[in-house]
């Protein structure tokens, strides 16, 4: 019998990937790992120490210093450390949302970051979502997804979900920010965001959260057997 599963969920920002790969991971009992948060958290530190996110040299001499890890509460959650502050609601504002886009383009950052990943896939099941999980991190995984919705459908999502947090925000700065991820991710030279070949495509840009759930479970009951309860 296979000893683990694993499930890549790859997609452009604002498509419902974290809400429904989290939702999917905690009723098939499955360990869910956003990995946007790790990079996200790099974000943070480079942003703290005034250095430019786009900068490889200084990126590069301050990532052996830093501190990240990943650790799951009680409730089974991901939550980012940086130095042992916990800021997984930090690394969401906006501005970080740019700087993590930015220096996950830098291969320096993506090849030190390779190894948490895979780790993390290693010892059990898991949901594991992203820009290149099924084309880079887990190209062996047992099923790939890739979740995609228009730019527009997506910025308004984003806008809620700012406002949902009481972060002041409008749709022509989001949908902004969300066009420049979306070109700055899907052109760079370093694991570009791309669907693998093997990968299902899953459109939610007409269907809202329950629906694109309910999509996202017959998938894996499709393609694994295996059904999520809840
Ligand atoms: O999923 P997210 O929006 O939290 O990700 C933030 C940024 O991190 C995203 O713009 C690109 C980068 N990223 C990446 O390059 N590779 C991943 N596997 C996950 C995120």
């Amino acid at each position: 019998m296979k000893k683990h599963y694993s499930i890549a969920i790859d997609g452009p920002s604002g498509a419902g990937k974290s809400s429904l790969a989290r939702r999917a991971a905690a009723a098939l009992g499955f360990i869910y790992v956003d990995t946007g948060a790790i990079y996200r958290t790099v974000g943070l530190a480079c942003y703290r120490a005034g250095i430019s996110c786009k900068d490889a040299e200084a990126v590069e001499k301050i990532l052996p210093r830093l501190n990240i890890q990943m650790r799951f509460n009680a409730a089974g959650e991901q939550r980012m450390y940086l130095d042992e502050e916990d800021v997984s609601s930090r690394i969401r504002m906006p501005e970080i949302s740019i700087c993590a886009s930015d220096v996950s383009t830098l291969p320096v950052v993506r090849s030190y970051l390779l190894d948490m990943q895979r780790r993390m896939a290693k010892n059990s099941n898991v949901i594991m979502d992203g820009r290149d999980i099924g084309t880079v991190v887990l190209p062996d995984a047992d099923l790939k997804i890739f979740m995609t919705a228009s730019s527009a459908a997506r910025a308004q999502r984003r806008l809620l979900e700012l406002q949902g947090k009481g972060v002041k925000a409008n749709f022509e700065d989001v949908f902004r920010d969300i066009e420049y991820r979306d070109k700055q991710d899907s052109t760079r030279a370093a694991a570009p965001l791309r669907a693998a070949e093997d990968a299902v495509i899953l459109d939610t840009t007409n269907l809202n959260l329950e629906e694109s759930y309910r999509l996202l479970c017959r998938t894996i009951k499709e393609k694994l057997g295996v059904q999520p309860v809840g």
